[in-house]
């Protein structure tokens, strides 16, 4: 007899990061012998500096090869400790600090220690689609924050604290933001964070992942360095972005005090803990020279500059210069083409890879991502080959 399975009713809640399914999409057309241009996906494409892989090496020779500690070895947990005062400006306890595999994880554990059914969990939209996905999951009702074009994409403190309600139990954050780039000014957060004291019951999650991808002087503001929120403010930080270790599968968490623990079994439950060898790698990257850091982000910075010259020379495009990450998010409105159908005709027709803003939320369209972890030459090819097939005649509302 043929299987009846019954699923929970969760999993038709889940959502996606298309982003993968653009990456299948592009290698399915690279083993047809096609060359795609692509700017589709979040990673640097440089690789891991020499120095980090060395140490990964290394603790496998050295016999790195059995289980952690759940929350990570405790050298590595000292170190990342450090790194948060330096570059988060805030004092934290290595005891609060869980090594885990990736950015991912710490979204998770955190959406799934507050999300249940009747309870309201705000995140940025457009934004990253894994915070809805996982809203959803828990049966808690994701409550958009708007993130608009004319603000460079910053959210607003007086409309967030509005989006707060006796049922909020989290609050999600992101900057520099991905799709759109974006910043939050210091003077909005020091607004949200004076406005939270009117709201106990909420905590925040602050996902900095791109904390070290800043332009044009920006400086990054932490929530580590708001102490009169640090028992209910959780930091996600890793190191896929910065030291381009997105294979890595490198992150960690700064978890207040009463919810290690809880967020600690849920990494036992899901992961037991983080590859040892990549731990010992994560511990280099920290302490070693930073300057690898520096040269990759003037790499994205001149590209950043590049890719929004030529995207605002493309018919129906118009792009702000974003202040952080490594995207650049396009108003493709006036091509009249909803995005998604933009996206796929620039894959199908151009041999350009992107992905549609409705990736990132409803409050998406009308914008295409584009990530610039790629060559200038790249860049340069992939907008040309997009203006020639939207300047041809009729062919951008087709
Ligand atoms: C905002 C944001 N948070 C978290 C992550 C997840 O990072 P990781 O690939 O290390 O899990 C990403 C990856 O694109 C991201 O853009």
């Amino acid at each position: 007899m043929e299987a009846r399975l019954q699923l929970a009713s969760a999993v038709s809640r889940l959502g996606t990061e298309t982003a993968f399914e653009v990456v299948n999409r592009v290698a399915a057309l690279e083993a047809r012998g096609e060359q795609v241009l692509k700017l589709h996906i979040g990673a640097p494409d440089f690789r891991t500096p020499e120095h980090i892989v060395e140490a990964g090496r290394k603790a496998l020779a050295d016999g790195f090869h059995g289980y952690t500690p759940a929350k990570g070895l405790p050298a590595v947990r000292e170190v990342v400790a450090d790194y948060c005062a330096r570059f988060h400006g805030g004092r934290v306890h290595p005891e609060q600090v869980i090594i885990v595999p990736g950015g991912k994880p710490t979204i998770f554990y955190a959406v799934l220690l507050f999300g249940e059914p009747g309870a309201e969990i705000v995140y940025p939209n457009p934004g990253f689609p894994i915070y809805e996905s996982a809203i959803r999951w828990t049966g808690a009702t994701p409550v958009p924050l708007e993130l608009r074009e004319e603000r460079g994409f910053a959210f607003r403190a007086d409309e967030l604290l509005a989006k707060i309600t006796p049922r909020t139990r989290l609050v999600i954050l992101n900057s520099p933001a991905n799709p759109t780039g974006g910043v939050t000014p210091k003077a909005e957060m020091d607004r949200f964070v004076k406005g939270l004291e009117r709201h106990p019951h909420v905590a925040v999650l602050s996902d900095e992942i791109y904390s070290r991808l800043l332009y044009d002087g920006e400086q990054h503001v932490s929530i580590l360095s708001y102490p009169e929120i640090a028992d209910r403010a959780i930091l996600l930080d890793g190191w896929s972005k910065t030291y381009a270790m997105t294979g890595w599968r490198m992150g960690f968490g700064v978890w207040p005090t009463s919810l290690v623990e809880h967020a600690e079994r849920l990494q036992i439950n899901c992961n037991s803990c983080t590859n040892a060898a990549a731990q010992m790698a994560g511990m280099e990257a920290l302490r070693g020279p930073q300057e690898c850091v520096d040269r990759m982000r003037a790499a994205f910075d001149a590209r950043r500059k590049v890719i929004v010259q030529e995207l605002n020379s493309i018919p129906g495009f118009r792009c702000g210069l974003p202040k952080g990450a490594f995207y650049a998010f396009a108003n493709t409105a006036g091509t009249g083409v909803p995005s998604r159908e933009l996206e796929r005709r620039l894959l199908q027709e151009a041999r350009v890879s992107c992905l549609s803003g409705t990736s990132f939320g409803a409050l998406g369209e009308g914008f295409l991502r584009f990530s610039y972890a790629s060559s200038e030459d790249t860049i340069r090819e992939a907008c040309r080959r997009v203006r020639e097939l939207l300047s041809k005649p009729a062919a951008a509302s087709r």
